[in-house]
């Protein structure tokens, strides 16, 4: 049986960290508030010249580099982000530009704060149908671009980055063992963009419910999280390592105690990245593989929930 196992991580991060005391200079905050809030610090905002599409290259050169694969190798690249460098052509496509990939499968998915789940699933089914063996699977984000600068409630709570995953077909036992995907567009008034091409003509700018968006958020999490534990053959005593969505910390602990996981198996990096959307996930595993939490054959489930809404997990042996 051909199952993807990950070869290799990688992440990026723009130059400029900002902190709370810095945003509480130009909007009506403070770091108390965001820390008790949210758990969020500081986060990475992308300079001019840094864009979704160069960070995603800076992550997936690392995540190659730590497989050990050559960029030559790669016949497919998904990319999640909802902030592309354009609207068209493709993020993925100028990555694989950018690596010199001459010719292989590329294109964006767009989930929101999910889409790395997304590209995950997508990707795992197009390696174990056959039709690539080793998949770049990239979440990017260049939020910062998107926030209304002037809104307390949205702007303290993003920031900017891109995590990579090496995926490669093996005829071997582990790798990814489940994905559990949903969507329930019901809810696209609670977090959304007022932009768009084919609306306004403009890209917007990002819009918050946040309470509802944090009631609806442990409930749906709690929910795949046990779906697919039970689709895997696990049940969470065999999980090592969860690595979600960072969103906010109290979402975090919420969940891990609905579970009944203790809360040190949650890998957490909102205090140093806040949200970065679709790179979360991949950005927070990298960490705590290069850090040695996640080690090889740990069982780490990975989970996510955003825009639209959407909302997902995977199972996987490391
Ligand atoms: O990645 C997609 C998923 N997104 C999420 O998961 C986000 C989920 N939601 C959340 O994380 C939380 O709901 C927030 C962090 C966004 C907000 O926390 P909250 O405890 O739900 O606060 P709230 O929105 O109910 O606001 C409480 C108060 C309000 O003041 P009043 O009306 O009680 O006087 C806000 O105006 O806090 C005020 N407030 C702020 N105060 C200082 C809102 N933002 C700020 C701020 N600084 N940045």
């Amino acid at each position: 049986m051909r199952h993807s196992v990950v070869a290799g991580l990688g992440s990026a991060l723009p130059k400029r960290r900002v902190t709370n005391d810095e945003l509480a200079q130009s909007v009506d905050t403070s770091d108390k508030w965001i820390v008790e809030r949210t758990g969020i610090r500081s986060r990475f905002i992308a300079s001019d010249g840094e864009t979704t599409g160069s960070l995603a290259t800076e992550a997936a050169r690392r995540a190659l580099e730590h497989a050990g694969i050559d960029a030559g190798e790669i016949d497919l690249i998904v990319l999640a982000t909802a902030t592309p460098d354009q609207t068209f052509p493709s993020t993925a496509t100028k990555v694989q530009a950018a690596l010199g990939v001459n010719d292989c499968i590329a294109f964006d998915v767009h989930a929101v704060c999910t889409g790395f789940l997304y590209a995950l699933s997508v990707a795992d089914a197009m390696l174990r149908a056959g039709s690539a063996n080793k998949a770049l699977v990239i979440g990017a984000e260049t939020f910062s671009r998107i926030l209304d600068w002037e809104d307390r409630a949205t702007c303290v709570l993003f920031g900017d980055g891109a995590g990579a995953l090496v995926l490669s077909a093996e005829e071997t036992e582990g790798g990814i063992l489940s994905t559990k995907l949903h969507a329930d567009g019901r809810h696209n008034d609670l977090l959304f963009v007022d932009g768009g091409p084919s609306t306004t003509g403009t890209v917007g700018k990002l819009r918050m419910k946040g309470r509802e968006v944090f009631r609806h958020a442990v409930v749906n999490l709690a929910e795949v999280l046990n779906e697919v534990l039970e689709s895997a053959g696990l049940t969470a005593a065999d999980v090592d390592w969860v690595v979600p969505h960072q969103a906010n910390a109290r979402i975090l602990d919420a969940t891990a105690k609905k579970l009944g996981l203790p809360s040190e198996k949650m890998v957490v990096t909102v205090d140093s990245h806040a949200n970065t959307s679709a790179a979360s996930v991949p950005l927070a595993f990298d960490t705590a593989v290069k850090d040695g939490r996640i080690k090889r054959g740990d069982v780490v489930v990975l989970e996510a929930m955003g825009g639209g809404f959407t909302w997902g997990a995977a199972a996987l042996r490391y």
